[in-house]
């Protein structure tokens, strides 16, 4: 059987309150729950995780986890307090921590307590910018290798990567799906360099970059990517729910 796609939607640090909270959970479950060939991933700040009500095809995501799996770390939040409360996947290594300090080195020890918790990774990479030169493969690559870190093949099953060029993210327009395609294919490449062409297979890509309800099937079946990760118009429930129509009906 294949795979479901998985669509995220990554809330970052929206919306204000729990009522607004509540309401784009229950609007984006009415489709979620329809849309049998997709898993639908909500990541809410933690504060709001508990008014995600999880079903078949909607799952509870997390936008963070710490390295440390307890004890003494003011405002950090473990992997097994995620998996308590429901949470299935972890987006690790998001640009915008990356921004805020988080090195390949970090994102590789938080992979290691996401896995070890038995729960799924989405592992965020994703170059700054486009050279003419494809130097910008180089350095991907070495991100994504360096992000993996030990991460041992048996562990392969829990890791989803997710294709987050940098000059995409908040952007305008989102990448050409041809260019979506050919670097998802250099990821997989990377992937079974480092795990053999069948783990490597095995592993979903997502893309994510300004993506819309305009854009989401024509990266999805152009770009042939295993689902997308949606920032902005993951808490606008109308653009949201039209992607995930548009993905349904693929
Ligand atoms: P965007 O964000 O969809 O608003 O560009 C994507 C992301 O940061 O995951």
């Amino acid at each position: 059987m294949k795979k479901k796609y998985i669509i995220a939607g990554n809330w970052k640090m929206n919306p204000q309150t729990t009522e607004e909270a509540s309401r784009i959970a229950t609007t984006v479950k009415k489709v979620a729950i329809k849309s049998k060939k997709i898993d639908t991933v909500v990541c809410p700040p933690f504060v709001y995780a508990h008014l995600v009500k999880t079903a078949d095809n909607f799952s509870l995501g997390a936008q963070n986890v710490s390295l440390e799996q307890s004890g003494s770390f003011t405002g950090e939040v473990s992997a097994d307090m995620l998996k308590s409360v429901g949470v299935k996947y972890v987006i690790v290594g998001h640009a915008e921590r990356r921004k805020m300090g988080e090195t390949d080195e970090i994102v590789s020890q938080k992979i290691g307590a996401v896995v070890g918790a038995g729960l799924q990774v989405i592992l965020c990479v994703g170059e700054k910018e486009r050279d003419q030169n494809g130097d910008y493969l180089a350095v991907l690559k070495a991100q994504i290798i360096a992000s993996l870190g030990k991460l041992a093949r048996k562990d392969v099953k829990q890791l989803i990567v997710a294709y987050e060029p940098l000059w995409t993210i908040g952007a305008p327009v989102a990448m050409t799906p041809a260019d979506v395609r050919e670097t998802g294919l250099f990821i997989k490449k990377v992937l079974a360099d480092t795990y053999g062409q069948e783990y490597a297979l095995s592993v979903r890509i997502l893309y994510g970059g300004s993506v819309t309800f305009k854009n989401a099937k024509d990266i999805v079946l152009l770009g042939q990517v295993d689902g997308l990760l949606v920032g902005r118009e993951s808490i606008n429930t109308e653009g949201f729910n039209l992607i995930l129509k548009e993905i349904d009906g693929i």
